[in-house]
């Protein structure tokens, strides 16, 4: 995330020696992307993070694939997952591809006795029910309905929930999760034409040193498996970073809304963007007001991609009968457009109040096992009118 952070304390110099009150050193880490070319941070931990004192069985996390090719419009009714006490446990993989995988999740219980760490994908976890706290090294985050909470690769966490009603939205990303680059200038500052800015954009706070000795769980995911290590050093022991790489948040209420005289094309709604994929937000908004504007959305073709809806809430214009936390795919090869009678409806309205996440792959995506046993089987003939 482009924006320089620095919490705790740290050296005047990086790659310097940094002493503790006892005279011993600080460890420095480097915590960077992309080899060593893209964004970085450097953390200092009360000891150091290598200290691994067990390793245990790798189980695998594999999403089970059902339908590998498919070319059918399909709905998922995402608040059919079943709530679950372990949070990772409870994330369910629905729809995946080589470049992101897409899981719901209703966990009922906190994070206490182990940490997360993803090192295969950054994650964007979309709060739909619940509110809590991200806790790590870096920092803690607060979170709340509406909230992306956005963790690069390689960052433990755990999740501490305020209570038992929790829904979240899961995008796994192989690739770096990043703001869109048509937004951003050549030093990476967000213009004033993209539709949030850096002032909206929460970052970590209250950074509490954990020096602590012990046996420490970290569930590590790598290449399908989760990896249980027991270090000898309690993970949030960072006394000081400094950098662009941690963990954020961005409120989908804080999105501001682009519109236009006639309809504006999904683009205008994109959020984040990944390799092969764009994630969007549709927010409440004024309705087109050119004085023969057509509100709802034009039948239109995906030539090359998949479109992911996920409503959040409010009342959707192009569509009848859907409820929260259901998701529409529309493959791409076929066309989809507004549901029967939808177009004339919209005609003459001034605004919506839809609230939802769309995101685009460009490769087709599969379904699981999990997802065919949450679909609505007829969905695909519900144009007919
Ligand atoms: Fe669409």
């Amino acid at each position: 995330m482009p924006i320089y952070h620095t919490l705790g304390s740290i050296p005047h110099k990086r790659h310097t020696q940094f002493r503790k009150p006892d005279g011993s050193l600080y460890a420095e880490e480097l915590v960077s992307t992309e080899g060593f070319s893209s964004l970085y941070s450097l953390v200092y931990h009360a000891y150091p993070p290598t200290i691994v004192k067990e390793l245990g069985e790798p189980y695998s996390v594999e999403p089970k694939i059902a339908r590998e090719k498919h070319l059918k419009h399909t709905s998922l009714i995402g608040f059919n997952i079943k709530p679950e006490d372990d949070y990772l446990q409870s994330r369910k993989p629905v729809l995946v591809n080589s470049d992101l995988h897409i899981s719901l999740a209703a966990p009922r219980k906190s994070m206490t006795d182990y940490f997360y760490k993803n090192s295969q994908a950054d994650e964007v976890i979309f709060i739909h029910e619940g509110t809590g706290t991200l806790k790590t090294g870096f920092g803690k985050l607060k979170f709340e309905y509406g909230d992306y909470l956005v963790i690069p690769r390689g960052t433990i966490y755990q999740m501490e929930f305020d209570g038992e009603q929790n829904r979240l939205f899961i995008v796994e990303s192989f690739s770096p999760i990043r703001t869109p680059k048509r937004y951003r200038n050549q030093y990476g500052q967000l213009m004033e034409h993209a539709p949030y800015c850096e002032r909206d954009i929460k970052r970590p706070t209250d950074l509490e040193t954990h020096d602590e000795k012990g046996d420490f769980k970290i569930l590590i995911k790598k290449q399908g498996l989760i990896y249980p290590y027991i270090y000898g050093t309690h993970p949030f022991d960072f006394v000081g970073w400094d950098g662009f790489h941690y963990p954020w948040a961005f409120s989908i209420h804080d999105f501001e809304p682009i519109t236009g005289r006639v309809h504006q094309p999904p683009p205008v709604h994109q959020t984040f963007e990944g390799h092969n994929f764009v994630i969007c937000s549709f927010v409440p908004r004024k309705f087109d007001y050119h004085p023969l504007s057509i509100p709802a959305p034009y039948n239109h073709s995906n030539v090359d991609s998949d479109e992911v809806l996920y409503y959040v809430d409010g009342d959707f214009m192009s569509r009848k009968h859907v409820v929260k936390g259901q998701i529409t795919l529309h493959p791409g090869g076929i066309p989809h457009g507004p549901a029967p009678g939808s177009v004339e409806k919209s005609i003459g309205k001034e605004f919506t109040e839809e609230l939802a996440v769309m995101i685009d792959p460009f490769r087709p995506l599969m379904l699981t096992e999990d997802a065919v046993n949450i679909e609505d089987e007829n969905y695909y003939k519900s144009w007919i009118s």
